[in-house]
């Protein structure tokens, strides 16, 4: 299989989280220089705890994982080692993740967050030419009045961001809790996205285009058992997000081979791929393709449509 020429073409990411792209390495870097006790001393620890049954046992390490940044620094090297990383696998355009009210809660306001991240943006350009931008999500697992009072504070930020997301535990908070947060959302014209159909049903994915009116699907697995919905999907022309290795080491598909990009894609779906959190899963959004590609054999023609349609999806 040659599949690595197309594989290493310039392509957009869609679908990354920042804070999961903290390497194991730079949590005990940033732990030492903050002078922060965590429960993890070694990459070995960090190896030894990186193995998940579900997305909640994920995300309790995530969350632990980020405590660990605290300064404006701290934010401007999680996010400039990231773009130099996706640099390198051709990444021309990144559309970023962030989850403000896990720092919030913590004691770092906005103003260290937004600066320390936009000045590795702009550092990133400089650098490589790279073009990222960013996109707060909102913790589904807190209420939404938390929602909407972070969100009043984040439009102080407004030429900063391009969109408002939604992710963290899924089951049992639908989408239908964050109504009024992306009705206020659409009036500030930004881009709207929900994660949905990751571990959550069908239904979730129809009321975040139905009742939130979101613009893209982050996952979106579930979908491939809705023939009407994928109709709906493809016809709408709503980008799905996916992202294989996540899938995998969550469980959400048993392994790669039944990874439902493909026959989504076959579908109409505009089906992207990207890496999620890379630094908890395994790997960049390159090794996204290939390990997807060796799996489900992918053609040449199949590659060169996913890594087509990120750059068609992009919102910048
Ligand atoms: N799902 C939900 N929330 C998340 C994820 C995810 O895959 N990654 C980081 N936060
Ligand atoms: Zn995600």
């Amino acid at each position: 299989m040659n599949h690595l020429n197309s594989i290493n073409n310039p392509k957009a990411e869609l679908h990354i989280h920042l804070e999961g792209s903290l390497e194991p390495q730079m949590i005990l870097n940033l732990a030492k220089r903050n002078n922060i006790q965590i429960k993890y001393s070694s990459l070995a620890e960090f190896a030894k705890a990186y193995q998940f049954k579900n997305l909640q046992e994920f995300l309790d390490l995530y969350y632990l994982g980020m405590s660990v940044l605290k300064t404006e620094n701290d934010y401007f090297d999680l996010t400039y080692a990231y773009l130099t990383r996706a640099h390198q696998d051709n990444v021309t355009h990144s559309e970023m993740f962030f989850d403000p009210q896990a720092h919030l809660e913590r004691g770092v306001s906005l103003d260290i967050m937004m600066s320390g991240l936009w000045r590795a943006i702009v550092q990133a350009k400089a650098d490589y030419g790279i073009n990222g931008s960013l996109i707060p999500c909102f913790l589904r697992h807190l209420s939404e009045n938390n929602a909407l009072s972070v969100f009043d504070d984040l439009m102080n930020y407004r030429d900063k961001i391009i969109g408002i997301g939604l992710d963290s535990s899924e089951l049992g908070n639908p989408p239908a809790k964050f109504k009024n947060l992306f009705n206020l959302a659409r009036k500030e014209q930004l881009k709207l996205l929900a994660h949905a159909g990751e571990e959550g049903p069908v239904s979730y994915v129809w009321d975040a285009l139905d009742i939130l009116g979101v613009d893209r699907i982050d996952h979106g697995n579930a979908i491939l058992s809705d023939q009407a919905l994928i109709k709906r999907i493809a016809t709408d022309k709503i980008t799905l997000t996916m992202c294989p290795l996540s899938n995998r080491c969550l469980q959400v598909v048993p392994d790669l081979s039944k990874h439902q990009a493909i026959e989504l894609l076959n579908h109409d779906v505009c089906v992207t791929i990207n890496s999620d959190d890379p630094a908890y899963f395994g790997g960049y959004i390159n090794q996204n393709y290939v390990e997807l590609a060796t799996a489900l054999n992918l053609t040449d023609a199949e590659i060169n449509k996913l890594i087509e349609n990120s750059l068609t999806a992009k919102f910048v």
